[in-house]
């Protein structure tokens, strides 16, 4: 377990380089080593937190962010203990970083969710602070060594459309769009002019909890990964989380797919 010490000192000086020269920051990111993953949704429930933990520990050499400030699960799913996250740079303070294994990272977000609850902060301010944040990011990882290559961020549902945009143009990330079955049964019919908004910021669309026959659906075609549903552990751990989506042989090819999409 570690603490980014560097982080605050990192993030006035990223955040200043930003507003003067933008063109400065984009040619540091592209040739970054540390690649963006984002899962987001339109819908809540749907895996977006199942499928970023089993992602990070398929590809291992991770780093995720609890950015759900809604209910900070993937914090309290891992075990972490309430310790600042992410938010913490913002308020002076030192981000922690938690080691689930030698080269898989949690940053909690329990503190984000806490103000957002408490109605001390917005969904806009969680964003911008978080966007600050994720600016840092990169450094930080190079600063303290951590051994990772990829930064999974972990989202609550419905993102604005803009912050989706950002994420993609200006963080360069690779952006997973998680759905359920109703994307393409007749349930999406009200709401596909959403649904499609969402998905033109997708790298990858998942369909998640899948049932028996769903494969054979003519509107399936969208989608570029599956998985199906499966029984869950009744010991709600995010190790017992992986183990129980990757039982399934055809969930452990479709989360190959998203693994190897992030090292292309
Ligand atoms: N493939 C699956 N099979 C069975 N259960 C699943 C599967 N994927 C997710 N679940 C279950 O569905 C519920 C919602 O999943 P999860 O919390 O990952 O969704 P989410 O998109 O992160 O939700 P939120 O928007 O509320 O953060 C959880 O109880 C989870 O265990
Ligand atoms: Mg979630």
């Amino acid at each position: 377990m570690k603490v980014l010490e560097s982080f605050v000192t990192t993030m006035p000086t990223l955040s200043s380089a930003l507003m003067l020269n933008e063109a400065r920051i984009a040619i540091r990111w592209t040739t970054s080593m540390v690649r963006f993953v984002v899962f987001y949704s339109v819908d809540g429930g749907v895996g977006k937190t199942t499928l970023a933990l089993t992602t990070a520990f398929e590809k291992k050499r991770v780093l995720v962010v609890d950015a759900d400030w809604e209910k900070a699960d993937l914090s309290s799913i891992f075990g972490i203990p309430k310790k600042p996250g992410w938010l913490a740079g913002s308020y002076g303070k030192d981000v922690y970083v938690h080691k689930v294994e030698p080269n898989l990272f949690v940053i909690p977000g329990y503190e984000a969710a806490g103000f957002y609850q408490l109605g001390k902060m917005s969904d806009s301010d969680l964003f911008d602070a978080l966007f600050e944040a994720l600016l840092a990011l990169p450094d930080a990882v190079v600063e303290e060594r951590l051994p990772v290559d990829t930064i999974i961020i972990d989202t609550p549902k419905a993102l604005k459309l803009n912050w989706l945009e950002a994420l993609k143009r200006r963080v360069n990330a690779l952006m997973f769009f998680v759905t359920d079955r109703r994307l393409f049964t007749r349930i999406a019919d009200v709401k596909i002019e959403t649904y499609s908004r969402y998905m033109r910021y997708s790298s990858l669309v998942i369909a998640n909890m899948l049932e028996e026959g769903d494969e054979k659906t003519p509107g399936i075609k969208i989608v570029n990964a599956y998985i199906a549903r499966v029984k869950m552990p009744k010991n709600y751990s995010a190790e017992g989380i992986h183990k129980a989506i990757l039982k399934d042989g055809r969930n452990k090819r479709a989360i190959s797919l998203l693994v190897k999409r992030i090292k292309e």
